[in-house]
This record gives structure tokens, C-alpha cells and sequence, in this order.
């Protein structure tokens, strides 16, 4: 039989772990498993790990080692420094918070569950490539604002949001502002010392670690309280056992993460855009080019198509994409991205989404562009729309 080859285009819902993250996670289960909690050699070794992992992933951003909350992952850091900081305060005086229309849901219902407290909350408007509108950020702030949390690097159309003009407009302000850097992480660099950025959230399994582990960088000094309850684990911060094979995990994974990667996932990004672009009519890029990108990410319109369908056919040739985010694509919704920036329902159906990750190849990208001619093609000839081919 022939294998069938396998092209992962997929990496912004998950990544492959790297071995030599699943080689540093071994010994955590069976030679070093002790709680590191615990006074024991055991829970000595642990604990020992676990500083050795915070060491690391802090000095990753430039941060201090006790300003890392080790998570359960991206979404339990969102809501740990959106609910976190607005229990920390006193709500009859700091009652709004500022995000934007492109957030991962983890952000957006975190704040639509603060509306339904009485908090009162701003959506942001984003330009056509995704960017937030810094005058509109500006303007919004208000005395009663608390907070400000808006996306580093887009999960659907790869927007690089200019986090350090926001950071020093809510610094200007006295606004705590937290960045999703779930997908930037590794991809594009985070300095803390440059960027006046209060709440930072981290993902271990979109960087080639283990799922289900995550940090937030909380800078000193920050008024944040816990939201779950329990011990004093994480600077009484999120109480919990620390999973300490999956932090160290996702440190090891954080050490392997390098710019040589970096560059040459924007290579192959950038191919894979132009040769769609040029080889394929009607089609459309979403979100910007170049440096303001994200590094794996490729979000392309297809007019006169369903991107399922597309997709379908890719995973029949063994190529994994998404037309969405992974968590909106359950719903078949049209994406709530894709809406904010401007696009038509019809063309937002006709949406893929290919992240890249530094194992994709450039034979990868290849069979994918010459699997996507073949199946765009056939696609539209079978669709009872073509007949009206959209111009895009
Ligand atoms: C931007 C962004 N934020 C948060 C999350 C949630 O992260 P996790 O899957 O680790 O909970 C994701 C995952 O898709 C994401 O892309």
C-alpha cells in the first residue's frame, strides 16, 4: 500500500510536539513525579524543575521569574487576567473594559460574561487587514476604564496589532492592558522591558509543547486576585498541583522556538500567498502582508466556493487546514473575523485558513498549491453558483 503523505497545514489550532519536548517530559512522569509542593527529595526535585522551567519561559520575554503564573493554557490565562483583574477592583469605580471585534472567544466571552455583571464593555472596529484604529482605542478610555485586552497576533488572519503604541496609550492613561499573544509567542519577539504591556497570555501546545499547559506574565505590581480557590500555589495566584511534565515541556519548547524558523516560515508563507494569488483567479488574501503577519499564517477567500468543501477534498489528499479557527468552525457561523474586517458572508464561506510551522516544507507547500488548483477548479465547476463567478 502507498503511504499517504501527510502535509499539516493546521498548526494555528495545534501543533506536533517535538520530540525532544516529549524526551525532556519523560523522566517528569516516572523518575521525578513528586508534588512540588512537597518537602521531600521527590517534591525538591520537582520544585526544582518547575523553577528551572519558570526561569526559562520568563527570560523568554525579558520578565521576571515570579512574574510567570504557570496555566492550564491559553484560555484559563485569558480569563485569569480578565476576571482576575476585575475582581481585584472595585467595580463602582472601574466598571469598563476595552477589547476589540477580532478576539479569540476566550477574550470575547470572558467579557460578554463581565457585561452580563454590569460591566460595560467597548468592541474596537478593525480596519480591513485587521488593525485596531489607535485614536478610536484612545478615545475610549474613560475614568471608569480598567482594563484593555486586545489580541497580539490574530489566530485567523495573522494581524500583528501594534502593541507597543497601545501599551504606552494605556500606560499615558493609567489602563492595565493585557495581550492574547497565544499565536505571537515564539513567532514574533516579545520584549516586556519594551512593550507597556501588564498581562501577557502564553499557549504551550501552539509552539510544539504539550496541550493543556500555559502561563501568564503578570507584571509586578499588578492588582490581579485568583479565580479559582484553593492553595497558595503560582504566588497565590491559580491554585492547583503544577503539572510539572507539561511545564517543562513547554519550556523545552520555548528553547527550540528560534529566528531561523521565524524566517523561514515567512518564506514559505510567502509563497504559498503569492502562487494562490497568481496561479488562481478570484481569490483574496486576508489580513496583511509582510512583517505585520504573522510568520505561519495564510488566509485565503476563493470566490464561488465552500471552504468545508475545500478543505474536505485537501484532507482526501492528507493536507489538514481549517476555514476558521478550530473553536468557531463547529459552529459553520461565517467568522466573526472575517465579518469585522469586512468581508461578505458568501466570500467568508469560501475561506481557508493554512498555518505553517517549522517542520512544513517548501514540497509541503507545493503539493498543497498544485492540490488546491486541481480541487478550486473542480469545485467551482460543480458549484450551481458558478455560473456567476465572484470577482474578488
Ligand atoms: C489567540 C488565541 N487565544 C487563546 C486561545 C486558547 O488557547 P488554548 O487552546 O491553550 O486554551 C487560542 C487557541 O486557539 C488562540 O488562538
Amino acid at each position: 500500500m502507498v503511504e499517504m503523505k501527510e502535509v499539516y497545514l493546521d498548526n494555528g489550532a495545534t501543533t506536533m510536539v517535538d520530540p525532544l519536548v516529549v524526551k525532556a517530559m519523560q523522566p517528569l512522569f516516572s523518575e521525578i513525579y513528586g508534588n512540588a509542593s512537597s518537602l521531600h527529595h521527590q517534591g525538591e526535585a520537582a520544585k526544582h524543575k518547575l523553577n528551572e522551567a519558570r526561569e526559562a519561559i520568563a527570560k523568554a520575554i525579558n520578565a521576571k521569574f515570579d512574574e510567570l503564573i504557570f496555566t492550564s493554557g491559553g484560555t484559563e490565562s485569558d480569563n485569569l487576567a480578565i476576571l482576575g483583574v476585575a475582581s481585584a477592583h472595585d467595580k463602582s469605580l472601574k466598571d469598563h473594559i476595552i477589547t476589540s471585534k477580532i478576539e479569540h472567544p476566550a477574550v470575547l466571552n470572558t467579557c460578554k460574561y463581565l457585561e452580563s455583571l454590569g460591566y460595560s464593555v467597548t468592541y474596537l472596529d478593525v480596519d480591513t487587514e485587521g488593525f485596531i484604529d489607535l485614536d478610536q482605542l484612545e478615545n475610549s478610555i474613560t475614568d471608569r476604564t480598567l482594563l484593555v485586552s486586545i489580541i497580539h497576533g490574530n489566530n485567523e488572519i495573522g494581524t500583528i496589532q501594534d502593541v507597543e503604541a497601545i501599551g504606552k496609550i494605556c500606560k499615558k492613561h493609567g489602563v492595565l492592558f493585557h495581550m492574547d499573544a497565544v499565536q505571537s509567542f515564539t513567532k514574533t519577539s516579545i520584549d516586556v522591558k519594551k512593550i507597556d504591556v501588564d498581562l501577557i497570555s502564553m499557549s504551550s501546545h501552539k509552539i510544539h509543547g504539550p496541550k493543556g499547559v500555559g502561563a501568564l506574565f503578570v507584571r509586578k505590581g499588578t492588582k490581579i486576585a485568583s479565580v479559582f480557590k484553593g492553595g497558595g500555589h503560582e504566588f497565590k495566584l491559580r491554585p492547583g498541583t503544577e503539572n510539572v511534565p507539561g511545564i517543562v515541556g513547554f519550556a523545552k519548547a520555548v528553547s527550540l522556538a528560534s529566528s531561523s524558523h521565524i524566517k523561514q516560515m515567512s518564506k514559505l508563507r510567502d509563497k504559498l500567498i503569492r502562487s494562490v494569488l497568481d496561479e488562481i483567479p478570484n481569490t483574496k488574501l486576508n489580513g496583511p502582508k509582510g512583517d505585520r503577519r504573522l510568520c505561519n499564517n495564510v488566509n485565503i477567500s476563493f470566490a464561488s466556493l465552500e471552504g468545508e468543501a475545500l478543505g474536505a477534498y485537501l484532507d482526501i489528499e492528507g493536507i489538514c487546514t481549517s476555514t476558521g479557527s478550530a473553536c468557531s468552525s463547529q459552529t459553520l457561523e461565517p467568522s466573526h473575523v472575517l465579518l469585522s474586517i469586512g468581508v461578505s458572508h458568501e466570500i467568508a464561506n469560501g475561506t481557508l485558513r493554512m498555518t505553517l510551522s517549522r517542520f512544513t516544507k517548501e514540497e509541503d507547500i507545493d503539493y498543497t498549491i498544485d492540490a488546491l488548483k486541481r480541487y478550486v477548479e473542480k469545485l467551482r465547476k460543480m458549484s450551481p453558483i458558478n455560473t456567476i463567478i465572484k470577482k474578488l
